[in-house]
């Protein structure tokens, strides 16, 4: 791996040293008013949720009333309150041979310094790109200063079709849980992904939740295409092979397991803390069996997850079916897919969702995310309340505090497509179901 220096550096530049017109204090000041115009109602009705909850869910919402977040106490400039402290969210963004344009680009687009980033060019790419790719990200003066961005430098394979890709995300969570005690969830991302709101939006919308939610899509239907995806057996060589090789599939098919409970998903999860040190750390056996398990099955990382929560008493009441990622462009085609249509923009971005997939190298689409949703301009990180800078000139390379936010409109969507997924009915009637 390739650490950056571990003595504690201060940000590039101080506030107090080059923010030319306002002084910090004043600055802080007006974020904060910011904040409380945007943050009134949605965190109203999001913390007015626990009262419509039955006791199996109370631990979904742990109330934390602050009497200054309500609009009939009158605000006095003495008395700012502070929300909730925001979360930190530990990020794996992986990609493969030719990838590095596309995981740096993604970087700067869902980069805050609260966040904790592990990049990984996988096994099929050569080792010069790797270390180009640790060089380039040393370069960046705020990832230098902040300290939370690191490259794995000993890749994995991470064969889509087969079972190293688990193995990898393990890999880079286990690594993520050594480099910082302090996240929150852990979302594994792929060079295909792109945010659809702010960190800004994301940490303060999070920051209303139970630390205890995971966000995972899953079904336990086995249809004939899920039988033809759960029944084979195949040999993953990147477990065992120095070479790109390929994916065998035994003649043999195996019948579904009746020891535990299969669940389908996707590959696109968010994942409390608790969990990943439950899968990697835990002293229940439930993670390692399925692991290998899941060791000859296709596709498996889709699996694994929903099938280890699900199966887990201690976990299941945890799960929420909806990953909150919107699937723009499947995988199934690899040739360039057509312009996306502004209905389509439209329906994305109104969707609520955190995330989309699977874009390609530099898609258009993007450029108008950036444009419209993100204000982010190319080669910087997206503006939040912890850039103190003149606008249009490297607005984030005058630092403030990480924990202030200024969620934008994203955050509106984001919260009623969250609120809609947490309602209790939907939340029970969707968890973990045996179909
Ligand atoms: C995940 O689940 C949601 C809600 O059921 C659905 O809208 C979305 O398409 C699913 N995503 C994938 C990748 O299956
Ligand atoms: C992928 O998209 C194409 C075209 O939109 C669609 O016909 C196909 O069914 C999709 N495949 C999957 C696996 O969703
Ligand atoms: C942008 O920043 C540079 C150095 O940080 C400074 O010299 C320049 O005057 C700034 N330009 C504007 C328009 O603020």
């Amino acid at each position: 791996m390739h650490h950056h220096q571990q003595q504690p550096l201060p940000p590039p530049f101080t506030a107090n040293a080059t923010a030319p017109t306002t002084t910090p204090k004043d600055h802080t000041k007006t974020t904060l008013y910011i904040i409380l115009a945007t943050s009134f109602f949605s965190l109203i009705f999001i913390l007015s949720l626990p009262s419509t909850t039955t006791s199996s869910s109370q631990s979904l919402i742990k109330a934390r009333r602050d009497p200054a977040l309500f609009p009939n106490h009158p605000i006095t400039p003495t008395e700012i309150p502070s929300g909730p402290t925001p979360p930190s969210i530990a990020y794996f963004i992986t990609g493969s041979a030719g990838d590095s344009a596309r995981i740096l680009r993604l970087l700067f687009a869902s980069y805050h310094p609260r966040n904790h980033y592990l990049l990984h060019l996988d096994l099929s790419a050569p080792q010069k790109e790797r270390d180009r790719l640790a060089i380039t990200v040393q370069s960046v003066p705020i990832f230098k200063a902040a300290q939370n961005v690191d490259v794995i430098g000993k890749a994995d394979y991470a064969y889509k079709r087969g079972s190293s890709t688990i193995s990898s995300t393990l890999h880079g969570a286990s690594i993520l849980l050594r480099l910082a005690s302090n996240w929150d969830w852990f979302i594994p991302l792929n060079a295909g992904d792109y945010p659809l709101v702010t960190q800004d939006d994301l940490l303060h919308i999070f920051s209303y939740l139970p630390k205890d939610l995971n966000f995972v899509n899953h079904t336990s239907y086995i249809g004939w295409k899920e039988s033809k995806r759960l029944k084979p057996i195949i040999v993953d060589t990147g477990l065992y092979l120095l070479e790109k090789h390929e994916i065998y599939y035994a003649s043999q098919k195996r019948e579904l397991p009746n020891a535990f409970r299969l669940f389908a998903g996707s590959p696109f999860t968010m994942l409390t803390r608790n969990f990943i040190e439950f899968c990697i750390l835990g002293t229940d056996n439930l993670p390692r069996t399925l692991l290998m398990y899941f060791a000859n099955m296709p596709f498996s990382f889709m699996n694994y997850f929903p099938t280890v929560l699900c199966n887990s008493d201690q976990f299941k009441t945890t799960v929420v079916n909806h990953n909150l990622q919107y699937v723009a462009f499947n995988e199934s085609s690899t040739k360039k897919h057509p312009p996306m249509e502004s209905a389509e923009f439209e329906a994305m971005v109104q969707s609520g969702a955190a995330f989309a997939t699977q874009f390609q190298y530099d898609d258009p689409v993007l450029d108008r995310i950036d444009r419209e949703i993100l204000n982010r301009s190319p080669g910087k990180a997206v503006p939040g309340g912890w850039c103190l800078g003149e606008p249009d000139n490297g607005t984030c390379s005058v630092w403030g505090d990480s924990d202030i936010l200024r969620p934008g409109p994203g955050a509106k969507r984001l919260e009623k497509h969250i609120v809609e997924s947490l309602k209790d009915n939907k939340i029970r009637s969707q968890q973990c179901l045996e179909e």
